[in-house]
């Protein structure tokens, strides 16, 4: 299997899921500390106050990514560590934090990719009202100025919001992650509208303070649908069903309401006609601000639901392959997400998450052995690789995770690093699948079976 040239390799993380420190060197709190003093909301009452320590172990981390040989690295910057109000003044020590770890990247021949926002909301900000503030997109917008006139001289490709499906749908709808906020649908179509004009506005100041010669993008967390028999009718209806809006009020991944205002500049005509009494007020200018020019269409990919001719969703059928999250394993969901992507917006694609957790330890001979991984992850990057055969322009890969890491409202129970972490010693060991990774990324992707 052959990938194209030029294609980058690379393995990403989030600031909350790894680096702990949670309240030192003057770090602010966030939404996702707070969120672990709640009872009852993180399994088995885990937190992220230490997490995988790589607020301390991060050189150690940057030797193993060199040793994976990876080419890019995908991390994020927490908020509240850098403006621990959220906006005013700024954290040295955070920001030296990212500093270091981008000098240490760049020394070890690793393309540093920043995420600015994975979910770590100030929490200064939030008792202001969070994403429901009309303020929220110029807090967002100075935030965005902070980092850029520090690292812009040496990180090259920026995300501005990783998920904003998942932090509006899981934080604010079903309050499964911080805040843990239940609005109702009009509280979120405004919230939803605040967050896509702050990523207008931090494009806009990225573009402002970086110029020209950088990749821009958002990670989206799209709901795939993939067809359940590759006739050309039942393609079409998957086709049809991801960029159709339901009508559905209890969700908010609907991919076209996300999708279309940031690459088309409007929000999609069905939803506007359905969403009708509950809409924000949309003030002139908006969508232009939201629709900023990007170079990438980067999204986050995982499991994907079937549909039949009719467009139908097909039931999982009992005993399919699961990860250990219980999330179903659709490799064509890679296939077909990029497919529908470049077929509706025309941006190269930018794969920024994908990956599984396993049922991982370190046996008796000190490895660990993640055989599902390295075959989940073959048959997800061969389904990659023919789109790019079926004319999808891909330009690269982030595979999730470097390292076991907080899973959220899982705690440590979900693994899905490549690197095994023990969070009592915080040892580090390599997992099968990292030196297959290696392999992998060494051959651009020769060494996997068609
Ligand atoms: C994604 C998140 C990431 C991680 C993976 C498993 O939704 O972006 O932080 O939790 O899922």
């Amino acid at each position: 299997m052959t990938f194209p040239e030029g294609f980058l390799w690379g393995a990403a993380t989030s600031a909350y899921q790894i680096e702990g420190a949670a309240r030192e060197d003057g770090k602010g709190l966030s939404v996702c500390d707070t969120i672990c003093l709640r009872p009852g909301a993180v399994k088995f009452g885990h937190t992220g106050d230490i997490a995988c320590d790589h607020y301390h172990l991060f050189r150690e981390d940057v030797a193993l990514m060199k040793q994976i040989g990876l080419q890019a690295y995908r991390f994020s910057i927490s908020w509240p560590r850098v403006l621990p109000g959220g906006i005013g003044t700024v954290n040295e020590k955070g920001l030296d934090f990212y500093d270091q770890l981008v000098d240490s990247l760049l020394e070890a021949g690793i393309q540093p990719c920043a995420t600015l926002f994975h979910w770590d909301f100030p929490h200064a900000l939030y008792c202001r009202g969070g994403w429901l503030n009309p303020e929220s997109s110029d807090w967002f917008a100075e935030y965005t100025k902070v980092m850029a006139g520090r690292l812009g001289d040496r990180v090259k490709t920026w995300i501005t919001l990783n998920e904003p499906q998942v932090f509006i749908g899981m934080g604010h709808m079903t309050g499964e992650i911080g805040p843990g906020e239940q609005l109702n649908f009009s509280e979120i179509l405004l919230a939803v509208h605040h967050v896509l004009l702050s990523h207008g506005k931090s494009i806009l100041a990225l573009r402002s303070e970086l110029g020209k010669g950088v990749n821009l993008c958002l990670s989206s967390a799209p709901r795939v649908f993939v067809p359940d028999e590759e006739t050309p009718e039942c393609i079409e209806s998957a086709r049809q069903k991801m960029q159709t809006i339901d009508g559905d009020t209890s969700t908010i991944f609907h991919n076209t309401w996300w999708h279309d205002p940031v690459f088309l500049g409007t929000y999609p005509e069905d939803g506007l006609e359905q969403f009708r009494e509950y809409l924000p007020n949309i003030k002139t200018g908006d969508m232009k601000t939201i629709h900023q020019p990007l170079d990438l269409f980067a999204f986050n990919n995982y499991g994907a639901e079937r549909v039949d001719v009719k467009g139908e969703i097909v039931p999982p059928l009992p005993g399919c392959p699961r990860t250990h999250f219980g999330w179903t394993v659709e490799p064509s969901s890679l296939y077909y997400s990029s497919r529908f992507f470049f077929e509706r917006y025309g941006k190269p694609i930018l794969v920024t998450e994908n990956g599984m957790a396993g049922i991982d330890w370190v046996s008796r001979d000190g490895k660990v052995h993640d055989p599902q991984r390295i075959d989940f992850l073959e048959r997800y990057l061969g389904e990659y690789c023919r789109a790019a055969g079926d004319g999808v322009d891909i330009r690269g890969y982030y595979l999730w995770s470097l390292l076991d890491n907080f899973e959220w409202a899982q705690g440590y129970s979900q693994r899905f690093g490549i690197i095994h972490v023990d969070y009592k010693t915080r040892k580090r060991t390599l997992k099968d699948s990292a030196l297959w990774y290696k392999k992998v990324i060494e051959t651009n992707g020769g060494i996997i079976g068609t």
